[in-house]
């Protein structure tokens, strides 16, 4: 059965994916934060790795569990918004950047060369939720500027782990899942997480129709970056 990993599993869109793939038989490993997601993604029948992705032991640790592990597809799923009110005319505080580029940005950077040599044998896909607020030829309000700046990054590092892993066989993929019903999205959001899920697994699964080294929503819609 083919293998995925689901960084930041606990609730939400990385939830959602667990729950699909387990449901299709894959074997699953999920990363939590707090016992009682530890506990509720066992039930659930993954395999479970603790992982705060700030936290560089916890980075470390991950690395040696899953040392050697064949995986099919990996999610770099963890994330935060931060303020609500970021605007070019309301920069971020210092704590408010650390929290949102170290979540964000700075753990996939050091992701990349933890799991994409994983995927290689299996030529499987690494997949970044990213965002279409990170989207730079889209971008016209300021609303949400810290979350924006940071998934343009992350757009970025996607497209750097393409260029330096697709010669390995990794399809490298930058993702967005819609504006999705979660405790990010909010309940105003106009997409249901199972349905995002379910395109983006579709996108995901479907690599002579979505090649790597771009930008897709769960619709299967290329982005520009
Ligand atoms: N919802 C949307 O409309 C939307 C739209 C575009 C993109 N996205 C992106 O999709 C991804 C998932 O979003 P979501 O809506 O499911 O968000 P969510 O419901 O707020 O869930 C966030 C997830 O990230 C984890 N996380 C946050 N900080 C972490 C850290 N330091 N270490 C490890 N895990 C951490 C959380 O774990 P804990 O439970 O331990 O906090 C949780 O599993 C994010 O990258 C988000 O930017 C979402």
């Amino acid at each position: 059965m083919p293998s995925a990993l689901i960084l930041g599993a606990s609730r939400g869109i990385g939830l959602e994916f667990v729950r699909q793939y387990l449901g299709e038989g894959w074997t699953v490993h999920a990363t939590y934060r707090s016992e009682a997601d530890r506990v509720r993604l066992r039930d659930l029948g993954a395999h479970t790795l603790k992982l705060d992705v700030q936290d560089i032991n916890d980075l470390a640790g991950i690395a040696w569990q899953l040392d050697g592990e064949p995986l099919d597809v990996a999610l770099v799923n963890a994330g935060v918004y931060g303020p609500r009110a970021s605007t070019v005319r309301q920069p971020p505080s210092d704590a408010e950047f650390d929290l949102v580029f170290r979540t964000n940005v700075l753990s996939a950077m050091r992701l990349v060369p933890v799991i994409a040599p994983l995927l290689a044998p299996s030529r499987g896909t690494l997949a970044f939720l990213s965002s279409r607020m990170g989207s730079i030829a889209e971008a016209g309000a300021s609303y949400g500027m810290l979350y924006r700046v940071s998934k343009a990054a992350v757009n970025m590092v996607a497209k750097l782990a393409h260029a330096d892993f697709a010669p390995l066989g990794v399809r490298v993929l930058s993702l967005h899942p819609g504006w999705v019903r979660t405790d990010m999205g909010g309940p105003n959001a106009d997409v249901d997480v199972t349905d995002s899920v379910t395109g983006l697994r579709h996108v995901i699964g479907s690599p002579g129709a979505f090649p790597g080294g771009c930008f897709y929503d769960y619709r299967g819609q290329s982005l520009a970056w």
